[in-house]
């Protein structure tokens, strides 16, 4: 975790071009370490994400009695310890700023023969848990969290789990994928029914580790009592990460990048959708298939955007790149008008007032509502705005520069090493004016 007090400043104009290789997807990266451990064999990474927030999940493992070796240039090798392997650990595991990690660790846990307690750093100290531990309980899990439902999270192993049927309030992959790995380990069979379809890699990869998943419309299912076989994965670049480029080169004047093999996964590809509604020159190539997740290469061209209501079908889809896309929103002719995004207030920091309230410090008109955002487009200024400790608002704040009037400063960055430690070093490449201390 970064307890460092790194700055951004942002130098106004610019246009982006060129060819760039996005690093690896967070979520695939967590779920490879997981399911590699819990796998019976060796299992070969390539493209693994060494940020933060993936590393502190390999430590767990690593706490748990698990042999992973790497990262070493995107690759990791991992000896599975099989389904009921895992060795308890005297200390806490710390799960640093990942919500993922945390929640879907709660499913795992909940399922061992020993106790463990997890916990995190402050941002995650404040995120909501009961979504997880409430569900966990009615599958005869004993799992606490503080009164106010934020970790830590304590969990007293040796209990045994029942299958159950359950009817998701929030649209959710980490929820799922929490009773998912909980799943695995109860008798009979666990069914999960979405309010909306979210990413669902934690589906397509036990499937590629050997273990049936099955699904008919919105529920999907899986019987405890199976084993993991090991297999090999390749992790495509994580289109959260190339949402902040892909935004940058519609903005920015004379922009034509390529962002090579990155992840198409249908639920996903929200960005792209609110993109292309918006007017995006966004077109996809290469398109195939690497180990059961779609991958391409997306060009994106200078446009010009124009504000829309974002379907609320759209959220889950495009859960994690709403801070950029209300830059893309700020920058549009008209206004764009978000709604159902409630979510986003308990991301890493509540992205819809953190967003507010620096697009109003950049002269935008933003007004925040219980569930989005209205933002008029205008002319982005400069000025000192905070990031909240929150990787995704610093990269989106960056990539204002390309269109601001004036130099912006960004406070509280560090935490862009937690999803994207090359951010910096990539956007300068690529021709964003931006300085890190
Ligand atoms: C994730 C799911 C999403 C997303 C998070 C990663 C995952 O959270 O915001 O960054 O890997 O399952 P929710 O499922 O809670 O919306």
């Amino acid at each position: 975790m970064s307890i460092k007090n790194i700055k951004f400043v942002v130098k106004p104009g610019g246009s982006l071009s060129g060819d760039f290789t996005i690093p690896g997807d967070k979520s695939i990266s967590h779920r490879s370490i997981m399911f590699g451990a819990l796998a019976n064999g060796v299992t070969e990474i390539s493209g693994f994400l060494s940020g933060e927030d993936n590393l502190a999940t390999l430590n767990a493992f690593r706490a748990l009695g698990v042999d992973i070796e790497g990262p070493e240039s995107g690759k990791v090798r991992i000896t599975g310890v099989g389904l009921n392997g895992l060795r308890a650990c005297d200390s806490e595991l710390d799960l640093g700023n990942s919500g993922t990690a945390m929640r879907l660790m709660a499913g795992l846990m909940a399922a061992q023969s020993f106790d463990s307690t997890l916990v995190g750093d402050k941002s995650l100290s404040t995120r909501p848990m009961l979504r997880v531990t409430k569900p966990l309980t009615q599958m005869g899990a004993v799992i606490s969290t503080e009164d106010n439902g934020t970790p830590p999270i304590a969990i007293t192993g040796n209990q045994k789990l029942q299958s159950f049927d359950y009817d998701m309030p929030v649209a959710s992959a980490q929820v799922k994928s929490c009773l998912l790995l909980a799943g695995l380990y109860s008798s009979g069979i666990t069914c999960i029914t979405e309010p909306a379809p979210t990413r669902d890699h934690t589906e397509r990869m036990l499937q590629g580790f050997g273990y049936k998943v099955s699904r008919s419309g919105s529920k999907v299912c899986i019987e405890g009592g199976g084993s993991l076989t090991a297999t090999n994965i390749t992790v495509p670049g994580d289109i959260s990460s190339a949402a902040f480029f892909m935004v940058g080169a519609c903005i920015a004047a004379d922009s034509d990048v390529t962002l090579k093999h990155v992840g198409i996964n249908p639920t996903r590809i929200g960005i792209i959708n609110i993109l292309k509604m918006m007017g995006a020159n966004i077109s996809l190539l290469n398109e195939i298939e690497v180990g059961g997740e779609p991958v391409a290469d997306i060009r994106i061209k200078s446009s010009k955007l124009n504000g829309i209501v974002i379907p609320e079908d759209q959220v889950p889809l495009a859960i994690d790149e709403f801070p950029v896309i209300f830059i893309a929103a700020a920058c549009a002719t008209g206004e764009t008008i978000l709604t159902g995004a409630k979510e986003l207030r308990v991301k890493e920091s509540d992205r819809i007032q953190a967003m507010a309230d620096g697009l109003e410090i950049l002269g935008i008109d933003a007004k925040p509502t219980d569930d989005g955002i209205k933002i008029k487009g205008g002319t982005i200024g400069g000025g000192e705005v905070n990031s909240d400790g929150d990787h995704r608002i610093a990269m989106a704040f960056s990539i204002a520069g390309l269109k601001a009037s004036d130099d912006i400063y960004i406070n509280d960055c560090a935490n862009v090493a937690t999803s994207f430690p090359d951010f910096v070093v990539l956007a300068q490449n690529a021709g964003l004016k931006l300085i890190s201390h």
